[in-house]
């Protein structure tokens, strides 16, 4: 197992941490089965009463590795990237994130999963997927719409352009946020409060938060999906993923 995630277990606060800042923590699909497992195991351990995801150096996550799209791209269902949001989507126990930087992608999606999210005023977010010809997953195409109203959704999705945290705190998806220095202590210091409370009465309440959206949240990673990992072959993401790694813009001007 790589050192790209790493876990640790103190005072019943399971901490994940994406380890891989040379590359800016980008996942790949080794990082996912990780965290996927940690989520599933914690589910299980009476040890474990708060998850806190956070990120190595000056980024949370910088989404999908890219490399890893073209070399190792998710086939279905059973993928390591669907078996961890499946994982994060029905993780019982609270989980708090500490967003330390880049969040972008799946690094911004994923937090639609977590149930307190702080950012370092520095922070900023991105929903790229128009941009690399793709479509939204995480369920994000149904939760940012809820959360902050079509016009917003559509507006981060569509454009897909860069965010700042001000601006993921005005439009709902985080809760608040800290200097960077603070970022992790105030979050720790969360967890702690909720480490603190009763397990089931968490737990059951939780349940009940995210009981009416449950079935939607499934069906909208579903289908969504099957689309992403359609539009991974498509002509479109192959010129945005070749432009990627020969550093320079996608040209769609031959497509209709
Ligand atoms: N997949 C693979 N490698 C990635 C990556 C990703 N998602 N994000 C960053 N990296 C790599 C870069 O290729 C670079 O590797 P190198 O040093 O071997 O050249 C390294 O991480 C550092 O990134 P760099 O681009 O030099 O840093 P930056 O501060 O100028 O820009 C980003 C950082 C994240 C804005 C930029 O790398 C980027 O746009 N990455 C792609 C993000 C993306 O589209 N993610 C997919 C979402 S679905």
């Amino acid at each position: 197992m790589s050192e790209h995630v790493l876990i640790s277990q103190e005072n019943r606060i399971l901490k994940l941490q994406l380890n891989r800042p040379e590359k800016k923590n980008a996942l790949t699909a080794d990082m996912y089965s990780q965290l996927a497992e940690a989520l599933e195991l914690a589910s299980n351990n009476p040890e474990t009463r708060v998850i806190l995801i956070t990120g190595s150096g000056d980024s949370f996550s910088s989404g999908n590795d890219l490399n890893d799209f073209l070399q190792n791209p998710p086939q279905g269902g059973s993928s390591p990237v669907f078996r961890f949001l499946n994982a994060i989507s029905r993780c019982e126990k609270p989980i708090v994130a500490a967003v330390n930087g880049l969040a972008i992608g799946i690094g911004t999606t994923m937090l639609l999963h977590c149930d307190l999210v702080y950012a370092s005023e520095s922070a900023l977010f991105q929903l790229p997927f128009v941009n690399l010809a793709l479509v939204p997953e995480a369920a994000a195409s149904l939760l940012l719409p809820q959360r902050m109203g079509y016009h917003k959704a559509a507006e981060l999705i569509l454009l897909g352009s860069k965010f700042s945290a001000a601006k993921a705190k005005d439009y709902g998806i985080i809760n608040d946020l800290f200097t960077q220095e603070s970022l992790l202590e105030n979050a720790n210091q969360i967890a702690q409060e909720l480490s603190q409370k009763a397990p089931e009465a968490l737990r059951l309440s939780k349940m009940l938060l995210k009981r009416a959206n449950s079935q939607h949240v499934t069906e909208t990673m579903q289908t969504e999906g099957q689309l992403f990992v359609e539009r991974l072959k498509s002509p479109e993401a192959l010129e945005v993923m070749q432009a990627f790694m020969q550093k320079r813009q996608p040209d769609f001007s031959k497509f209709s």
